[in-house]
C-alpha cells in the first residue's frame, strides 16, 4: 500500500477541521454574531437552526454549548440525539424527560442543553410529545433543534423557539477554508482544482472538504480533471463547449454538440448528471444576453422535469441540445 494512501486514511478532514469555537465558523456572520451574544449573556433560548446541508448548523450548536458550559460541563450537561438514534414518542417521554430531570450543578444562569439534530426527521407525534416537556423543564433545560427545512418542525415547536437561518456559503468562503486545509495538510493542487471543488460543492462546505480529501487520497494531486472524476460529474468545460456549439451560427453547431454529448454518454454519465451540469453551466455562460439565457434555462428546466419523470434517455438529451440550437 503506498504510504500516501495510508497517511490519508486517518480522521476524515471534515471532523479534523470541524470548528471548535464560534469564532472559527466561516460565513453566516449575522447568525454567528447572535450566537456569540447568547454565549456572552449566558441565557440561551430554545432555538431552531435551519438551512442547507454542510454549512455549519450542528457545528454551531456544539460550539455554543461548549462556550456556555465550558470543557468539563459540556459533556455532562448536553445530550445529543440525532437521526441515527431512536427518537420516537417513547424516547421523548423517557430519555429526554430523564435527562431534563437530572440535577447537575451549573453556574448561575446556565442551562442543560438538549440537542436534537436533524430534527426534521422526527415524526410529528414525537414532536408533539415535546411540547409540554419543553415548557415544564424550561427553567433548567434548553432545546436546540437543527434541521434542513424548518417547515418540517411543527408550528407549536417553532413558536417556542428562536429561529436562526443559515445561508449557503459563498464561493470565497469555501475557497478560504479549502486554502487553509490544503496548507495544513500540505496538499498539492492547482487553482483549477480548487475551482472545481467549489463548483461541485455549491456552497456545501462538508462536500467541498470531503471531495478535497477523496481527490488527494485517490490521485495525490488536486486538479479539475481529478476532482470531476472523484465527484463523477461531467467536466463543465465539455458542457460549456456543447452550449457554445449550440449558440454558434455556422450550421455545424448541432452536429458538434451531439458529438460531444456522445462522448459523455459513452463514458457512462447519466441523463440527470448531464442535464444538471448543463443548468449549472448555462447559469454563468459568458457571451449571451439575458433573454437568451432565460430561454436556455427554460428549455433545460423542461428537460430536467421530463428526466425526473423517468424519461432519461439519450434521445431526451439530443432533443434538449437540438432545441437549444434552435433558440
Ligand atoms: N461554516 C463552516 N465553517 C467551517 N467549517 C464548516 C462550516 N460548515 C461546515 N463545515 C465543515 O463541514 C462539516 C459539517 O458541518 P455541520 O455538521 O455543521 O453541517 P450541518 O449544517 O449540520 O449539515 P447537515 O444539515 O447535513 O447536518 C464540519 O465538520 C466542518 O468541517
Ligand atoms: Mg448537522
Amino acid at each position: 500500500m503506498p504510504s500516501s494512501y495510508s497517511q490519508h486514511l486517518e480522521l476524515p478532514w471534515v471532523e479534523k477541521y470541524r470548528p471548535k469555537k464560534l469564532d472559527d465558523i466561516v460565513g453566516n456572520e449575522e447568525t454567528v454574531e447572535r450566537l456569540k451574544l447568547i454565549a456572552l449573556d449566558g441565557n440561551m433560548p430554545h432555538m431552531i437552526l435551519s438551512g442547507l446541508p454542510g454549512i455549519g448548523k450542528t457545528t454551531s450548536i456544539h460550539c455554543l454549548a461548549y462556550e456556555l458550559l465550558g470543557p468539563e460541563l459540556y459533556h455532562q450537561a448536553t445530550m445529543e440525539l440525532n437521526a441515527s438514534d431512536d427518537r420516537g414518542i417513547d424516547v421523548v417521554r423517557n430519555k429526554i424527560k430523564q435527562f431534563a430531570q437530572t440535577k447537575i450543578q451549573l453556574p448561575a444562569g446556565r442551562h442543560k442543553i438538549i440537542i436534537l439534530d436533524e430534527a426534521d426527521s422526527m415524526t410529528p407525534g414525537a414532536q408533539q410529545a415535546l411540547r409540554r416537556t419543553m415548557e415544564i423543564y424550561s427553567n433548567t433545560t434548553r432545546f436546540a433543534f437543527a434541521c434542513n427545512q424548518s417547515s418540517k418542525i411543527i408550528e407549536p415547536l417553532q413558536s417556542r423557539c428562536a429561529i436562526l437561518r443559515y445561508n449557503k456559503l459563498s464561493d470565497e468562503q469555501v475557497l478560504q477554508r479549502l486554502l487553509e486545509i490544503t496548507k495544513l495538510e500540505d496538499v498539492k493542487y492547482n487553482s483549477e482544482g480548487l475551482q472545481a471543488l467549489i463548483f461541485t460543492a455549491e456552497g456545501d462546505m462538508r462536500q467541498a472538504i470531503n471531495n478535497l480529501q477523496s481527490t488527494v487520497a485517490g490521485f495525490g494531486f488536486v486538479n479539475d480533471v481529478n476532482v470531476f472524476k472523484i465527484v463523477d460529474q461531467p467536466h463543465p468545460l465539455i458542457i460549456r463547449k456543447i452550449l457554445s456549439y449550440c449558440c454558434s451560427k455556422d450550421g455545424q453547431g448541432v452536429d458538434n454538440a451531439l458529438q460531444l454529448l456522445d462522448s459523455l454518454w459513452d463514458k457512462g454519465y447519466s441523463a440527470i448528471d448531464i442535464v444538471t451540469s448543463t443548468f449549472k453551466v448555462a447559469k454563468t455562460l459568458p457571451g449571451i444576453n439575458e433573454q437568451k439565457r432565460l430561454d436556455m434555462i427554460k428549455e433545460i428546466g423542461f428537460a430536467h422535469m421530463r428526466i425526473l419523470e423517468g424519461v432519461s434517455t439519450y434521445l431526451q438529451l439530443c432533443g434538449l441540445y437540438s432545441k437549444l440550437c434552435e433558440l
